[in-house]
């Protein structure tokens, strides 16, 4: 199997922040560099330009509103993160809701602009919608797992296997990631050995207390 793709969230965690965003990203940037492993960045929207200025690794959005040009305040214009040095977005992630018609416009923005998709979806039928749009990834994300600790790949296999199995039948183009408690070497494994192209992650190690040894870890058992 090809290479899996590493997709690190840094939400809104304190360690993710400002210049702990930059440190973040060069941390990923080593280890990539050393495994040949993609390791892609979502840090705050503040910080995207810093540290896609700073490090050069793929930095992605955590959220795009499906929204053109003009008239409207306090949204996330796509036009923007492109421009602030994103090549990718996060539409719909458990803690961003969106309804079906703002994630197609999300996911048309995006298009629109040449920035990587990656919907995140929270069990096999939205995951099955989600493929059917056309993003270049999902990623299933079991809400009641994320910031558990506890991965997905090991508590709901079943979750991980049903979403790879439901993309494939609707989308093949379409790359599955999953996420939620994903932290260990093992739990990355599982994740692949279930048929999954890579890992949407946050906590385990953004909150690492060395995120460089906390990713070589991750990646230990590829
Ligand atoms: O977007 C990643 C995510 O929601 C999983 O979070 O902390 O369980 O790795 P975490």
């Amino acid at each position: 199997m090809s290479s899996p793709f590493i997709l690190l969230n840094y939400k809104t965690y304190l360690q993710g922040t400002g210049q702990g965003a930059v440190e973040i990203a060069k941390a990923c940037k080593e280890v990539s560099e050393e495994s040949g492993i993609e390791i892609a960045v979502a840090p705050q929207l503040p910080d995207i330009y810093r540290v896609a200025s700073e490090v050069e690794i793929p930095v992605f959005s955590q959220h795009l509103d499906g929204i053109g040009a003009g008239s409207f305040t306090g949204h996330v214009f796509g036009k923007a993160i492109k421009e602030a040095g994103a090549v990718g977005t996060l539409i719909n992630h458990s803690e961003r809701r969106l309804t079906l018609a703002e994630i197609e416009a999300s996911l048309k923005s995006a298009k629109e602009f040449g920035l990587r998709t990656v919907i995140c979806t929270n069990n096999v039928p939205t995951t099955a919608a989600a493929a059917a749009l056309g993003p270049d990834y999902v990623a299933i994300e079991p809400p009641e797992l994320i910031g558990s600790g506890i991965p997905v790949s090991k508590a709901d296999p079943e979750v991980v296997s049903g979403s790879v199995k439901a993309v494939a039948k609707i989308d093949p183009a379409v790359k599955v990631l999953c996420g939620a408690g994903i932290s260990k070497g093992e739990d990355l494994r599982a994740a692949l050995d279930l048929g999954s192209q890579g890992v949407l992650l946050a906590s385990g190690i953004v909150k690492a207390a060395d995120p460089k040894a906390a990713l070589e870890e991750l990646i230990s058992l590829v």
